[in-house]
């Protein structure tokens, strides 16, 4: 079904690795031991969601007793925000955040309002970007929360300052990472967080699986209960077959960022400079000195992104707004960029990934280029 389209979305999600899926099958069969059993099933189980720890671990240079293991990045985001906030009292319950959050993120701040919570939301300039000296105020803070890289439009914010202000205010501070892993190095050490947040099928693992970094000694209530898996945090049976794919798909990662950044930049870069030179009035949208090098988000002003995209029927890509029955929203993300309106409508993420080729490139372009003149 899917043999002659062309994948451009690979911040939706990426396809398992074949390694990863090779690695989770003995855990889907013959392996599958409960961790917590204290016999030769359960303890081979132990054993290698020990190893994923260690590779997640490895990726983001933390110590592997800092990785919890969750079902994605939705949950790591909850877990971080809620989790810290059941440790905060007082005048600290203050949360700072961006307007260029995911839901996962956006959501879960929301109830901290509800609850009696003060939130600061930094604005970002017309790349999507937040300056962190502006607007964080001397007032104690309980919480910072930061997208590393935003999903819409590959905008790179500057966690590492940001976390810098918020700890000097006495903030937690996390960073939902899950678009940022595996397509830039991404280091705990030089972000300087508390928590990271990762999700395992942005990364070519599977769905469902993801993790939380939890920096040691930072204070967090888990928001399951029950028995005592991941050191109380997150409480449940393993998902021991996709943790072990989370693991061989950090391995890979690890090894790959050496040269596969560079790659996918380019590609990236011709993408744009075939489509600037077709469609003269095409908008690049996001900071394109601070930007994932996978992502591009282009508008063509006057037409909207959703009949771009019906007419290029080879090509699976997202546009940048939702469609309510006729009338195009423009994404809240864009919104708060400044982008006008009738630039948003026509916003398409284009998203590159590890299986991306020029020849796909070049019948992308033509595809977008012969759209956009309809
Ligand atoms: C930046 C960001 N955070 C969080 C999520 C949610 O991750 P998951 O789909 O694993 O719940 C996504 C998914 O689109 C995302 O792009």
């Amino acid at each position: 079904m899917t043999q002659n389209l062309i994948y451009l979305d690979h911040n939706a999600t990426t396809p398992i690795a074949a390694e990863v899926a090779e690695a989770m099958w003995p855990y889907l069969t013959t392996r599958f031991g409960n961790p917590s059993s204290d016999h030769a099933f359960g303890r081979a189980a132990k054993a290698a969601v020990d190893t994923a720890r260690e590779q997640v671990a490895a990726l983001i240079g933390s110590h592997p007793e800092e990785i919890v293991f969750t079902s994605g990045g939705t949950e790591s985001n909850n877990l971080a925000i809620r989790g810290v906030a059941a440790t905060v009292a007082g005048e600290r319950r203050h949360v700072v955040t961006t307007a260029v959050e995911h839901p996962a993120t956006a959501q879960p701040t929301r109830l901290l309002t509800e609850a009696g919570w003060r939130v600061t939301t930094l604005g970002v300039d017309g790349g999507g970007r937040v300056d962190p000296a502006a607007g964080v105020g001397d007032t104690p803070v309980g919480l910072g929360t930061f997208i590393l890289a935003q999903n819409e439009v590959g905008t790179l914010q500057p966690v590492a300052e940001l976390a810098e202000v918020l700890h000097a205010r006495g903030a937690v501070v996390h960073t939902d990472a899950a678009q940022a892993i595996g397509k830039i190095p991404v280091a705990v050490e030089d972000l300087g967080v508390d928590l990271l947040s990762i999700a395992g099928h942005k990364c070519y693992a599977p769905k469902g699986v993801g993790a939380l970094y939890v920096r040691r000694g930072t204070s967090i209530s888990p928001v399951l209960v029950g028995a005592g898996q991941e050191h109380g945090v997150r409480p449940g049976t393993e998902n021991v077959a996709g943790i072990v794919g989370l693991g061989v798909a950090c391995a890979l990662a690890s090894a790959d960022l050496g040269t596969e950044p560079e790659r996918i930049r380019g590609l990236r870069d011709y993408l744009w400079e075939l489509l600037s030179s077709r469609i003269p009035c095409a908008v690049r949208l996001g900071d394109r000195d601070h930007a994932l090098p996978n992502t591009l988000s282009v508008s063509i002003p006057g037409r909207r992104g959703l009949d771009v995209l019906a007419d290029c029927p080879s090509l699976a890509a997202s546009t940048g707004s939702a469609c309510h029955t006729g009338r195009v929203d423009p994404s809240a993300v864009l919104v708060a960029m400044g982008v006008p309106d009738d630039v948003a409508a026509g916003a398409i993420r284009l998203s590159l990934g590890r299986h991306t080729t020029t020849e796909q490139i070049l019948t992308a372009a033509f595809a977008l280029a012969g759209a956009a003149q309809k």
